[in-house]
């Protein structure tokens, strides 16, 4: 995998009257797991999906490796699309697929899927599918229909399915928004595996703070559609809440936290402290 740097710069996007990002810049040249957060409405989704492209943005830059993503069009935008996976907080699999081929499904974005769709996979694409859906831990679910299995279940087969599209970056919005604590945690950990093991950047929409900080080596906090916070998780002191959240929710812990990463430190160590 090779080293790219990502630099956005005062990236804008205005719905009518609203400003849902506001003038947004930051860099990212090793790869981090950064976490967003900010309540809801601050810009988060719109942030990420104008990354991926998904939402046209209205102002400003994408910058990776000397080019403007926002210039990028027809074959090339989708060859950005793949490189970015994204991964949503209600999975977005095919229910009545099974797990493999749903997994398959990311080697089909961007380049011709029906094309693709009338061939066979090929076998090497399943072994793919199958060792992406082991190193998740559910290779035993692999011809089970995917609305079958539980949420977070279905969240590690879309975890797996981004894996497929061999992403130099893994976007998540709320991935575990709909989980229980327990699955919530398994998925944080797969996202930061990804990120230890292949080094590729994940940046993740969350919530709560607490996540953030058990989870993340870097927090950026929006409030109104622009960045109010940007720093090693650490340095989330309670001011900085304030900042975030806004005075009233930073005082109510059940706003900035959950009780994921709270019965044990995650084990690559950084402290978990409850609440603002
Ligand atoms: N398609 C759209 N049309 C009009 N307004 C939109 C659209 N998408 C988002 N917005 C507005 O942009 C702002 C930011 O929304 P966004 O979904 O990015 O926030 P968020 O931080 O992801 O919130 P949440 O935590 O609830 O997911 C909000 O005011 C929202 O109402
Ligand atoms: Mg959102």
């Amino acid at each position: 995998m090779g080293r790219w740097d990502l630099e956005i710069v005062e990236l804008s996007k205005t719905f009518g009257a609203v400003t849902a990002v506001d003038r947004v810049s930051f860099a990212m040249s090793e790869p981090q797991m950064i976490g967003v957060i900010g309540r809801s409405g601050a810009g988060k989704s719109t942030l990420l999906r104008m990354i991926n492209r998904l939402t046209p943005a209205s102002g400003g830059r994408i910058v990776v490796e000397g080019r403007n993503v926002l210039e990028l069009r027809g074959r090339e935008m989708r060859e950005w699309q793949r490189l970015c996976a994204m991964i949503f907080q209600q999975f977005n699999l095919v229910p009545r697929l099974d797990v493999v081929t749903n997994v398959m499904l990311g080697r089909l974005n961007g380049h011709g899927a029906f094309k693709s769709l009338f061939a066979m996979f090929d076998r090497g694409q399943i072994e793919d599918a199958l060792a992406a859906l082991d190193r998740l831990g559910i290779a035993d679910r692999a011809l089970q229909r995917a609305e079958t299995l539980s949420g977070g279940q279905q969240q590690r087969v879309a975890i797996a399915r981004a894996l497929m599209q061999r992403p130099k970056m893994i976007l998540a919005d709320e991935p575990i928004a709909s989980l229980d604590p327990l699955s919530a945690e398994v998925v944080m950990k797969a996202l930061r595996e990804i990120r230890d093991r292949d080094g590729i950047p994940v940046i993740c929409n969350l919530h709560t703070l607490d996540t953030a900080r058990a989870y993340c080596d870097r927090v950026i906090g929006m409030r109104d559609g622009r960045v109010v916070f940007d720093g090693p998780s650490s340095e989330l002191t309670p001011t900085a809440a304030r900042d975030i959240y806004g005075a009233e929710a930073a005082l109510d812990e059940s706003v900035t936290s959950t009780s994921i990463g709270k019965a044990e430190a995650p084990a690559w160590g950084s402290p978990v402290v409850a609440g603002a």
